[in-house]
C-alpha cells in the first residue's frame, strides 16, 4: 500500500499533484510520501506486537535526513554500515544506544567513532575485526558491545548480487565456526559478546530461506548458551521484499514474516533486533522524470527521459523491474507500444526499462518510476557530470525539498586544480 494515486487524472503524492512539484523543482526528482513511511513502520511494529523487538532501520536503503528522522520519531533504531551513516544517523536524531553497526570493513576511525558515540552493538563480521575492535576498545579504556554475524549458508533465492548468507559470500563467519569464535571473543578484554546476528540477503520474497536461517540461528544461540555465553539479543537482519510489479500477487508481508521470526526466536528469551530497509521505504518513493525525445530506431522505439542510470541504477545493476506510470493519465496515447525507456548516459546499459509495453509518450510528458524509495537516490552518482537529482518529501498537502538538486557549479567546485595546472 502506498500514497501515490491518481486524482482527476493526475498522479498525486498524498494530496500534492506531482506535476506541480515538477513545475517548481524541475526533473528528475525523487518524491517520498511521509504517510507511506510511517504506515509501513507501524504495520511492521504491529506485526511484532508482544515480542521484545527493536526495529533498526537499515538506512543504507535511503539515508536522507528527513527519511531517517521520520523513523526515529516513530521510535526506530538505526542499522548503519559506515562512519558516514553513523554520523548521518546521529545528525538525524537517532539515539546512540539504538544504533547497530554492521559491515565487513570497519576502519579504525569508524570503530573509534562508534565507541565514542556509545552505540548499542557492533555486528562483527570476522575474527580480525574482533581482534581490532578489542584492541581499540581496550586502548580507549572501554569494552565494546558485540554481536557476531553468523553466515548460515542459506540461499535467500534472490538476485545473486544481493544474497549474503551463502558460504561463498563475504559476510559473517561460517556457522560451523561459531563456538570457536565466541570462545576467542570471550577471552578478549575489549569486547563483550552478548548477541548473535544474521542477514541473508535482500528483496526476499519467499519465507522458506528465513525459516531455514532462523532455525539455524536459534540452534547457534542454544549451543552458545550451553557453552556458557550469556546471549541477550539476536539480530535477525533485514531483507523482506516488496512488490515491484503492482499487477503481480504481493510477496509475503510483515505478518507472515513476523510469524517466522516468532516461531524460531520468540521463545529464546532475547531482545530481537531487525534491520529492515526496503520494506519500509521501497514503495514510499518514486522518481519523476520528463520525456526529452521519442526516437524510432531500426529495431526499437526509445523513450528518452531526463533521468538515467546515474539517478537509478537498479535496472542496470540487478535487472530490476520498476513500473512506469504517466503523471498525467491522459499523457501517452492509449495505443500501446513496446519501447525501451532510456536515459542520456553514454552507455548501452543505461536504461530504466526494456521492451516495456507502454502508451506512446511524447516529449514533455512526465513519467513516474515507481517503487524507487529504496536504493534509488542513495545509489546515484554524478557520472557524465550529471548533478544529483532533487529529493522531495510530501506530507498531506505539504511538501518540502529535502535535498536540493545539486548544481553543476557545486559539482565542479569539488575538484581542485593541481598547482602546476593552475593559471598563473
Ligand atoms: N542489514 C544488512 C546487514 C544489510 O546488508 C542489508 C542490506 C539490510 C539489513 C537491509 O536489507 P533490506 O531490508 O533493505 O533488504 N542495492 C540493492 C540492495 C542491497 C542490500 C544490501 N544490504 C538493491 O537495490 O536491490
Amino acid at each position: 500500500m502506498h500514497h501515490f494515486q491518481y486524482r482527476d487524472g493526475v498522479l498525486h503524492a498524498e494530496d500534492v499533484p506531482l506535476d506541480r512539484i515538477a513545475a517548481e523543482v524541475g526533473t528528475p526528482f525523487y518524491c517520498y510520501a511521509h504517510a507511506t513511511l510511517t504506515r509501513h513502520y507501524r504495520v511492521l511494529r504491529e506485526a511484532f506486537a508482544g515480542l521484545p523487538v527493536l526495529i533498526c532501520y537499515a538506512m543504507k536503503a535511503n539515508s536522507n535526513q528527513s527519511v531517517v528522522r521520520t523513523f526515529v520519531t516513530e521510535g526506530a533504531g538505526v542499522d548503519v554500515v559506515s562512519g558516514g551513516e553513523l554520523q548521518r544517523a546521529l545528525a538525524a536524531g537517532a539515539a546512540p544506544d539504538a544504533i547497530v553497526f554492521s559491515g565487513v570493513a570497519k576502519s579504525r576511525t569508524e570503530i573509534a567513532a562508534a565507541l565514542d558515540a556509545g552505540i548499542l552493538t557492533f555486528n562483527v563480521e570476522s575474527e580480525p575485526e574482533l581482534e581490532r575492535l578489542s584492541a581499540i576498545a581496550t586502548a580507549r579504556g572501554t569494552v565494546a558491545p558485540v554481536s557476531i554475524r553468523i553466515n548460515p549458508d542459506v540461499d535467500a533465492r534472490t538476485h545473486r548480487k544481493i544474497t549474503t548468507g551463502r558460504a561463498e559470500n563475504k559476510f559473517g563467519i561460517p556457522y560451523q565456526k561459531a563456538r570457536e569464535v565466541y570462545a576467542r571473543a570471550a577471552s578478549l578484554p575489549g569486547v563483550q559478546v552478548t548477541g548473535v546476528a544474521m542477514h541473508i540477503g535482500s528483496q526476499i520474497t519467499d519465507l522458506d530461506p528465513y525459516d531455514a536461517a532462523y532455525a539455524r540461528l536459534a540452534e547457534v544461540v542454544r549451543t552458545l548458551r550451553a557453552d556458557g555465553h550469556a546471549i541477550t539479543h539476536v539480530d535477525a537482519g533485514g531483507g523482506l521484499g516488496v512488490p515491484y510489479r503492482l499487477d503481480d500477487p504481493p510477496p509475503p508481508g510483515p505478518n507472515a514474516y513476523a510469524a517466522v521470526v516468532r516461531r524460531h526466536l520468540g521463545d529464546l528469551d532475547v531482545t530481537i533486533l531487525i534491520e529492515p530497509g526496503r520494506v519500509l521505504v521501497g514503495n514510499a518513493g518514486i522518481l519523476v522524470t520528463e520525456v526529452e525525445y521519442v526516437k524510432t530506431g531500426a529495431d526499437k522505439t526509445f523513450i528518452i527521459v531526463d533521468a538515467a542510470m546515474n539517478d537509478l541504477i537498479r535496472p542496470t545493476l540487478y535487472d530490476a523491474h520498476h513500473d512506469l506510470l504517466p503523471v498525467r493519465a491522459a499523457d501517452g496515447s492509449p495505443e500501446a507500444i513496446t519501447a525501451d525507456v532510456v536515459g542520456g548516459v553514454c552507455e548501452t546499459g543505461d536504461y530504466l526499462a526494456r521492451d516495456r509495453a507502454l502508451p506512446r509518450f511524447e516529449a514533455g510528458d512526465l513519467l513516474a518510476v515507481m517503487t524507487a524509495g529504496a536504493y534509488g537516490a542513495v545509489q546515484s552518482s554524478t557520472y557524465n557530470t550529471r548533478p544529483l537529482a532533487a529529493e522531495v518529501m510530501v506530507r498531506g498537502d505539504q511538501w518540502a525539498v529535502v535535498r536540493p538538486r545539486q548544481s553543476t557549479d557545486d559539482l565542479i567546485a569539488m575538484d581542485r586544480l593541481a598547482p602546476w595546472l593552475a593559471p598563473s
